[in-house]
């Protein structure tokens, strides 16, 4: 069997991560990749959810299971699927269920916290850090949580200076060091472009 690869896409939340990683799948082609992302492994939080989510800081990487996603990305590297969990945001609950994924050529791991975690970057063949500017970051934030996720203002900014950054500079921006790459804004086109050249090299 052909080699598995597995490159993690870390940044800030909001810096671009999903964007660029669904862009190389999708000029890759579906077939030969797919994203696993760091959102799957929160731990089930539903016994200590409060109705403004203030009491449960879900930046900080104790509120994710990440030996479960180390575990799972040594499955993939051997060619066998995995089960991933399913993590409902609007109940902070994981589901009873799993969703059957399969190893794919390319594997792409697209999480905030992921290059802080050695059960996780230990297993990465390629890191990537998406870097984007703190003030650019929180109004995509603000867009998506109010538009897509039905929160207050208010509350997303109040969120974003207790938890997301704080959490940003002690947990995500240090790690943009150890990256082999860092994407941003301006350079964004010609780095896909790259990725897709090395990538492609070994398909
Ligand atoms: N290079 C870019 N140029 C313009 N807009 C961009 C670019 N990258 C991302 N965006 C926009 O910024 C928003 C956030 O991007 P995206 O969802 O990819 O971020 P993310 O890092 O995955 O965030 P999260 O951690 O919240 O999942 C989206 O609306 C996206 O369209
Ligand atoms: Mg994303």
């Amino acid at each position: 069997m052909s080699e598995i690869i597995i490159i993690g896409v870390s940044g800030g939340s909001g810096s671009g991560k999903t964007t660029f990683v669904s862009r190389l799948q999708e000029l890759l082609g579906n077939d030969l990749c797919s994203i696993l992302g760091q959102d799957s492994y929160y731990i089930d939080q539903s016994h200590r959810f409060d109705e403004d989510g203030g009491s449960v800081n879900f930046d900080h990487p104790s509120a994710l299971e990440f030996s479960l996603m180390g575990e799972h990305l040594q499955d993939l590297k051997k060619g066998n699927s995995i089960q991933v969990p399913i993590y409902d945001f609007a109940t902070h609950t994981r589901s009873e269920e799993f969703i059957h994924f399969e190893p794919n050529r390319i594997v792409f791991v697209d999480g905030i916290l992921i290059f802080s975690q050695p059960q996780v970057f230990e297993n990465l063949d390629h890191k990537i850090f998406v870097d984007c500017p703190e003030d650019l970051r929180f109004s995509r934030r603000l867009k998506r949580d109010t538009v897509e996720r039905g929160r207050t203002p208010e509350g997303v900014e109040a969120q974003f200076y207790k938890q997301v950054k704080p959490m940003h500079d002690q947990f995500v921006e240090p790690t943009k060091e150890t990256a082999c790459d860092v994407v941003n804004v301006e350079n964004f086109d010609e780095r896909l472009e790259h990725w897709l050249k090395l990538i492609s090299k070994h398909l």
